[in-house]
């Protein structure tokens, strides 16, 4: 059977990524960001997982307001990084698992969680940046990955409370998987900031601490702040902590917290970051 076995929360910001890909992670802006996830690849060294759900939001790289999804599962064999207008990012292909994504998306869609299914997608920063937190700069991703995608971009977004649910069907779709796997969830994106109008810049610190302090003990406390409120409170691009929900959902009610870190800022963004393993 497979088993989620632990979580990953963390921010994804393009900056850090091109800090990473144009070596420049030694430099005073960023050594602090970086060492706040030195805990977290030793900790991923030892809990390798076989694969992880990340559950992401695409920047309109693979989706445009063409076609948005609110939920999607990725059961590709492969992912190519996006070109966002740079180019893609010098980091390896994602390797998917086809056979799980195909059970998940029959197990969460009778589960009444209507995702859209899609085979071919290239990926963008939401996705490749918290791979490069957590994995650094190796020749080939030492895990398989499954991305899941959440529409955070175009009004309006899944609510935290139905993130969350979403969350528990995934938890009860790996579950019921055939085959031995130890599964992580990442939750993705955030924390508080806002990148355009006259609040661009926006951070809030103690938002940010408290949903952090919640997350991990209290997340049900999470689960009912309305969309009004991250973007008061945590700026337009805020919202994307509804995918952290997702994960939390997944998880077991008591979990054992083991990596907490929070920086500001990285470009115009706060950066959190916690990891939380079922006991
Ligand atoms: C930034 C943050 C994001 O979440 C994003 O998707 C793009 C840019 C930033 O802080 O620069
Ligand atoms: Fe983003």
């Amino acid at each position: 059977m497979a088993k989620i076995t632990a979580s990953v929360y963390s921010s994804h910001v393009p900056a850090i990524g091109a800090a990473l890909d144009n070596g420049k992670s030694g430099e005073d802006y960023w050594k602090p960001l970086f060492a706040g996830y030195d805990y977290s690849k030793e900790w991923i060294r030892e809990n390798k997982p076989d694969v992880v759900l990340l559950v992401y939001n695409d920047h309109a790289s693979a989706f445009d307001s063409n076609f948005v999804p609110t939920f999607a599962i990725a059961t590709g064999e492969e992912f190519q990084p996006a070109d966002e207008g740079w180019g893609p990012r010098p980091v390896p292909v994602v390797k998917g698992h086809s056979r799980l994504a195909a059970h998940i998306a029959q197990s969460v869609i009778q589960d009444e969680f209507d995702l859209t299914v899609v085979n071919s997608l290239d990926v963008d920063h939401g996705l490749t940046v918290p791979l490069s937190l957590m994995f650094g700069q190796p020749e080939e991703w030492p895990c398989l990955v499954i991305p899941v995608a959440v529409n955070v971009v175009l009004y309006p977004p899944p609510s935290g409370k139905r993130c969350f649910a979403f969350g528990e069907a995934l938890k009860r779709a790996v579950e019921s998987f055939d085959e031995d796997l130890n599964v992580q969830i990442w939750g993705t994106g955030g924390m508080s900031h806002q990148l355009q109008g006259p609040r661009a810049g926006l951070i809030n610190k103690e938002f940010d601490n408290a949903f952090l302090d919640r997350l991990a003990d209290d997340p049900q406390a999470l689960v009912d702040i309305p969309h009004i409120d991250y973007v008061r409170q945590a700026g337009s691009e805020g919202i994307e902590l509804v995918m952290w929900l997702v994960a939390r959902g997944a998880m077991q009610s008591k979990v054992v917290q083991k990596h907490r870190f929070y920086h500001v800022p990285a470009s115009n963004t706060a950066v959190g970051h916690m990891i939380l393993e079922n006991p």
